[in-house]
């Protein structure tokens, strides 16, 4: 039995009260993943970001709204488990200046200064102790293979999931996976509850240190 950590949807981060920015994530890859793990005898807490769909039946879930939030409940519960799967599309900017009260319309143009947000898996990951297991995700349209991999350096990742941005709020998906120091594998397309479960299979030998 192992202890899974798992993110998924999108995050928001508000302009105003009523405005944010966010994207198109439905969460099913996350919650997908979640479920098979559960399938598999393994513990699972499951952060996810806004999302319309079912918890799934055995997880312990998180909800929370924005990227700093998912970076708080994270951190927090990092410590009590064996792999990160980060699957959340966390939105990479927030607003530099938040409006407390909403903002009104006005003619003509209007500029919205941003900030990064921080980035949950490189925390993460920086935090992890010898044995925890660290997978990303990566949405790529250009030179994916490369950016995925630049990636998996940067962040200092196990492996690293690839999909194309077709995948997002899809219920199928086509998967190509890196694991640190092997090649690139291309996975046949399939739905994303069959995906998630060859996922949890990787992450299980990953974890026990195997030959994958
Ligand atoms: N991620 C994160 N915190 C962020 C941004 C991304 O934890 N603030 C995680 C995502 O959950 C995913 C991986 O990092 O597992 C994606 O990496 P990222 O560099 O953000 O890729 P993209 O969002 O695809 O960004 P880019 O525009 O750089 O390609």
């Amino acid at each position: 039995m192992l202890r899974f950590l798992i993110t998924a949807g999108p995050t928001r981060e508000y302009i105003d009260p009523v405005r944010f920015i966010s994207n198109d994530s439905s969460g099913r890859m996350g919650f997908a993943l979640a479920q098979a793990a559960v399938r598999r005898g393994h513990r699972v807490t499951l952060v996810h970001g806004p999302v319309a769909l079912p918890p799934p039946s055995g997880a312990r879930c998180v909800a929370v709204v924005s990227a700093r939030q998912m970076l708080t409940a994270c951190r927090r519960i990092w410590p009590r488990h064996d792999v990160l799967i980060m699957a959340a599309a966390v939105a990479d900017y927030e607003a530099a200046q938040p409006s407390r009260y909403k903002v009104r319309a006005a003619r003509g143009q209007r500029i919205l200064r941003l900030r990064p947000t921080p980035d949950v898996l490189a925390t993460l990951s920086a935090a992890r102790r010898p044995g925890q297991v660290v997978i990303g995700f990566a949405l790529e349209d250009r030179q994916p293979r490369r950016s995925a991999t630049a990636k998996l350096r940067r962040k200092n990742l196990d492996a690293i999931v690839l999909n194309s941005p077709r995948a997002i709020s899809a219920t199928r998906s086509r998967l190509e996976v890196l694991v640190a120091g092997r090649g690139w594998e291309r996975w046949p397309s399939g739905s994303k509850t069959r995906l998630a479960e060859r996922l949890i299979r990787l992450a299980e030998r990953l974890s026990r240190r195997e030959q994958v």
